[in-house]
């Protein structure tokens, strides 16, 4: 960010104030109004921080109308076919990209904290086996801090990178585990000969009565899964960790407050939702009787897993991993099963259609992302646990940015009260 010799002037009642305006390196420029109440008195309303820059952050940049991801400057496609995913938690956790030395000593870090606490276990089987693997994870995450009381002190930073391994190590192995509690089949234990994402796909689908062997084609579209869901800036389940981590939480209560935002269906739930919508529309002969559901004003219905609130022509993840879907598809075959028969028909339909074109919705990262793990053999209720061991590592380089930040403040939004004026208390008898 630097200061320029622009400023912008606001009038209020015939005063005016200059407001600064900042330039950063990639982006709109940003009006900074930090100074606004205290000279003008006035607040500005934003709900929905549509206009809003909530930080200042250098480590993943999007421009909505090109389709453009950056992490640390590095375009997502670049990332997605050459990097994988333990090289990109590097890159954003340190901002550079590593050496061969320190990758091979960061994967071996990770590598060696993949198992969890054993007693941890007991939580798993305190929930009832039809918890939603969502809600057992905001609980045995949060519950991390209970356990690894030597991370959990925010202004060590050896004790930071420590928390940080540690999330993005065990994450696979919660996820995997509240999967197996959810099926009633015995947890399987880390592999720490396999990479990363080949031992998730181990821990989930291996049973010890039996070899499992990952196929490597499976291992390479869950690795570009995870890629792809590393970071986002500033979206609502990002925003929500440095708001916890604003007032000083420990990085495991923080990552569990991320968790349960990106739950909802508007955002990481997306990807379930999806599949529940192709599951309802059943064959692709009833794709006409829901596109036009998707276009009637009065019927609620959305197309899930179509548009973005950022990206307005592309989202340049759903390029990548349509080319992963069409390989999984290729390899596990669509004939048989008439949901991913539907999602490819719908995802023609869609494309076809004038009302998608015009209001430029097109199918988004979680659309194929949903194809993909469905013919993984995953159930739905997988999806966003998936999505969040993903984006583990870009809630830990944004609570870390943030603790190193000088400026870092409380997060403390304001509002346009519209309630009630002073009124006097009423004694119940005369209500
Ligand atoms: N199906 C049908 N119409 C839609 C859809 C859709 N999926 N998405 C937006 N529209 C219409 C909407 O009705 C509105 O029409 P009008 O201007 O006539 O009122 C117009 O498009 C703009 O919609 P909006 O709600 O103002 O756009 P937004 O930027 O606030 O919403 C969104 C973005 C992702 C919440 C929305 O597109 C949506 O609900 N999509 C389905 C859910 C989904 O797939 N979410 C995953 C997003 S990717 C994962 C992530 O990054 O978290």
């Amino acid at each position: 960010m630097s200061d320029t010799s622009k400023s912008a002037t606001l009038t209020i009642d015939g005063e005016s104030y200059d407001l600064p305006i900042l330039t950063p390196t990639c982006g709109p420029d940003v009006v900074d109004i930090r100074k606004l109440y205290s000279q003008a008195g006035v607040f500005t309303y934003d709900p929905g921080f549509t206009s809003t820059a909530s930080c200042d952050s250098s480590i993943t940049f999007i421009d909505g109308d090109k389709g453009e991801l950056l992490h640390r400057g590095y375009p997502i496609e670049q990332l997605a076919e050459k990097s994988h995913y333990l090289e990109v938690c590097y890159l954003l956790l340190y901002g550079e990209l590593p050496s061969a030395a320190d990758l091979e000593k960061f994967e071996a870090t990770i590598t060696r904290h993949t198992m969890i606490h054993e007693q941890m276990h007991n939580f798993f089987r305190g929930f009832r086996r039809d918890a939603h693997p969502m809600a057992t994870m905001v609980g045995v995450v949060g519950a991390m801090s209970a356990f690894y009381h030597d991370s959990t002190d925010i202004g060590d930073e050896r004790q930071r990178e420590v928390a940080s391994h540690r999330l993005i190590a065990k994450m696979p192995t919660i996820a995997a585990m509240a999967y197996k509690y959810s099926i009633g089949q015995p947890f399987v234990y880390p592999r720490n000969d396999l990479d990363y994402a080949a031992n998730f796909l181990h821990m989930c689908f291996a049973v010890p009565a039996e070899e499992y062997e990952v196929d490597p084609i499976l291992a390479r579209a869950m690795d570009r899964i995870f890629t792809l869901h590393a970071d986002h800036e500033q979206n609502a389940s990002t925003s929500t960790v440095r708001l916890a981590s604003s007032s000083g939480a420990n990085p495991f209560a923080c990552i569990a407050a991320g968790i349960a935002c990106l739950w909802g269906p508007a955002h990481g739930g997306a990807n379930q939702a999806c599949l529940e919508m192709l599951k309802e529309i059943g064959s692709p002969d009833n794709i006409p009787e829901y596109i036009a559901r998707a276009k009637d004003k009065n019927d609620p219905f959305r197309l899930m897993g179509f548009g973005h609130r950022v990206y307005k022509n592309f989202d340049p993840r759903a390029t990548v991993m349509k080319q992963s879907a069409d390989e999984v598809l290729d390899l596990m075959g669509v004939e048989n099963n008439p949901i991913l028969a539907t999602a490819k028909e719908l995802e023609k339909a869609a494309l076809a259609d004038e009302y998608f074109a015009e209001k430029k919705l097109f199918p988004n990262v979680d659309f194929y992302s949903g194809i993909i793990l469905e013919a993984m053999g995953f159930p739905t209720s997988m999806f966003t646990p998936i999505f969040a061991l993903s984006r583990t590592v870009g809630w830990i380089s944004q609570w870390k940015e943030q603790l190193a930040d000088p400026q870092m403040k409380i997060g403390r939004p304001r509002q346009l009260y519209e309630g009630s004026g002073p009124r006097d208390y009423v004694d119940i008898e005369n209500r």
